[in-house]
């Protein structure tokens, strides 16, 4: 890797867990533009699954991953082994504090302690100079900010906007388990979101406007929502009413056992 600087352009790393989509390829193209020197890692990370299960059926597909990739030549693609991350004796943990709270955190905890171990160690394997991370994942862009911020990394984090199919669903590696008929359902939920957004912003009370985008979700086949909340962009605090503010409307919840999750700006 050390040979990439040898043209005088900056490192930029696209972590991913692979599985790799149309939001992973724009993650890819947006780092493009920078530079030639594109790092993209592939890494299953067991250190932010929290059961057993999901890490075992997460989708690994490196060869067809590789394929995508040389398309684009990219000329560093990163899949270590989980033995190489964590060797034996590995004894090292991260925590973050406060942005992990709610959203994703209050039900999967312990995972975003595990999403910047791994993205700690990849910035320091790659000695990237910028990091691009989907905007879909927004509470992990956000603790990926605070933790490079705080562990004074001289990198700089860009988020992507998410890409979505034409029916406005997020594209992500888990809508691979959606039938046909849980796809054309799941479009309920960037409907949901883009409906309630327009409501706050035209004054309607947060509360009121969430209800009906949870209701709405559940009547086009969602299971269950886990969440839907309006934060202040930055801190991730729930707003209980909007003044302008930069916020985001973010929202978790499954169709069937899939978990799917998504955000819109509100501002
Ligand atoms: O967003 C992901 O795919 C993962 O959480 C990341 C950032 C690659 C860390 O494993």
């Amino acid at each position: 890797m050390g040979s990439l600087r040898s043209n005088n352009q900056p490192i930029a790393l696209v972590p991913t867990m692979g599985a790799l989509h149309d939001g992973h390829l724009s993650l890819v193209r947006a780092a493009q533009k920078v530079t030639q020197n594109v790092i993209v890692s592939i890494f299953v990370n067991p250190a932010q699954f929290n059961q057993n299960d999901d890490l075992q059926n997460y989708p690994r597909t490196l060869p067809e991953d590789a394929e995508k990739l040389k398309a684009l030549e990219i000329p560093v693609i990163w899949a270590p082994s989980p033995s190489t991350i964590y060797p034996d004796g590995f004894s090292t943990s991260m925590a973050i504090k406060g942005l992990d709270q709610n959203l994703c955190g209050a039900t999967r905890p312990g995972h975003f302690n595990g999403v910047i171990l791994i993205v700690a160690k990849l910035f320091n394997q790659t000695d990237a100079d910028i990091a691009f991370f989907g905007e879909k994942d927004y509470q992990q862009l956000a603790i990926i900010k605070q933790m490079a911020r705080d562990l004074d990394f001289n990198i700089d984090i860009r988020g992507v906007p998410t890409v979505r199919n034409k029916d406005g669903l997020a594209l992500s590696s888990r809508n691979i388990h959606l039938s046909d008929e849980q796809l054309s359902a799941a479009s309920a939920l960037p409907l949901a979101l883009q409906m309630a957004a327009a409501s706050i912003k035209e004054g309607e009370n947060i509360d009121k406007a969430i209800a009906r985008a949870r209701e709405n979700m559940i009547a086009a086949g969602f299971n269950s929502i886990d969440y839907m909340d309006l934060v202040d962009a930055k801190t991730l605090e729930k707003l209980k009413q909007w003044d302008g503010v930069e916020a985001r409307l973010l929202v978790a919840a499954f169709i069937g056992n899939t978990r799917l999750i998504d955000n819109i700006k509100v501002k």
